[in-house]
């Protein structure tokens, strides 16, 4: 697959691909090498349109054999609070229709946040013990308004464990208007030192807004201002796939700042 770097000091691997379906591809590539070396790996799954296309060549893969993740334990990131798993922009609802059940992995390695827990606060503890627990081989990642990965929003610490979180103005108008969800403005998250704890870190991203996101994230400050940017605190777990369109508005922005 037709492939190129993006330049930056402290993180070597980020590849750029032509168009989002092959950054995709690449993606889902790096799970399915992960999954094939260690079949009892356990992956934290990142939601959001970013991922549709990875888990679509994960689906392609499992038909055709290449890759089994039936003895896989399956994480996530975040879920919206409160707010039924049943319901359509539950991030669990997500991962069942597209992750768990197309990959056939068995029920009692699926680990999901209950967005109906009566107290948030303890559910993100339960959560965040079973994690303590295990070891994450890889850790999926998108970026979001504001940087945020999973639901850490701007100004979260980087040592915040999973935790019920209150999202930005800038997140709540994404899903209520942009997207005309009807999702609550709190959620459930892994925090920014959970998902640091993963052995691998697999950032995916597409388009000129994502470019943006990510400008600030690799080449502004690492500041608890902006999540994404605390990835550069374990530059060698990261691996980022990335579009052109991307790649191209972080190198306006660059070059913006060098006049
Ligand atoms: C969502 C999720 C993130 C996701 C990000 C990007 O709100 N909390 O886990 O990575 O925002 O979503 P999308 O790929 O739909 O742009």
């Amino acid at each position: 697959m037709e492939r190129e770097k993006l330049f930056h000091p402290t993180l070597s691997d980020i590849q750029v691909y032509a168009d989002k379906e092959m950054a995709a591809q690449a993606a889902a590539n790096e799970i399915i090498k992960a999954v094939q070396e260690n079949p009892k790996i356990a992956i934290t799954y990142a939601t959001g349109d970013t991922m549709i296309p990875v888990y679509e060549a994960l689906q392609r893969a499992s038909q055709q054999g290449v890759v089994d993740f039936s003895n896989t334990t399956a994480f996530h990131l975040d879920e919206y609070y409160p707010y039924a798993p049943t319901k359509e922009f539950s991030f669990v609802k997500f991962l069942k229709d597209r992750v768990f059940n197309p990959l056939s992995i068995k029920p009692d390695n699926i680990h999901t946040l209950n967005g109906l827990a009566s107290n948030g606060d303890i559910e993100a503890e339960r959560y965040d013990d079973l994690l303590r627990k295990k070891i994450v081989g890889i850790t999926l990642l998108g970026i979001g308004p504001g940087g945020h990965i999973g639901f850490n929003e701007r100004n979260t610490s980087f040592t915040s464990r999973t935790h019920l979180a209150q999202l930005s103005i800038q997140t709540v108008y994404r899903d209520k208007i942009e997207r005309n969800q009807d999702t609550p403005d709190m959620a459930l998250t892994q925090g920014i030192e959970t998902i640091l704890e993963s052995k691998r870190l697999v950032m995916v991203a597409y388009g000129t807004t994502k470019g943006d996101y990510l400008h600030e994230a690799l080449d502004l400050e690492v500041t608890e201002t902006c999540p994404a940017s605390a990835l550069r605190l374990h530059s060698n777990k990261v691996s980022m796939f990335i579009d052109k369109d991307a790649k191209l508005q972080i190198e306006l922005n660059r070059s913006k700042e060098a006049v």
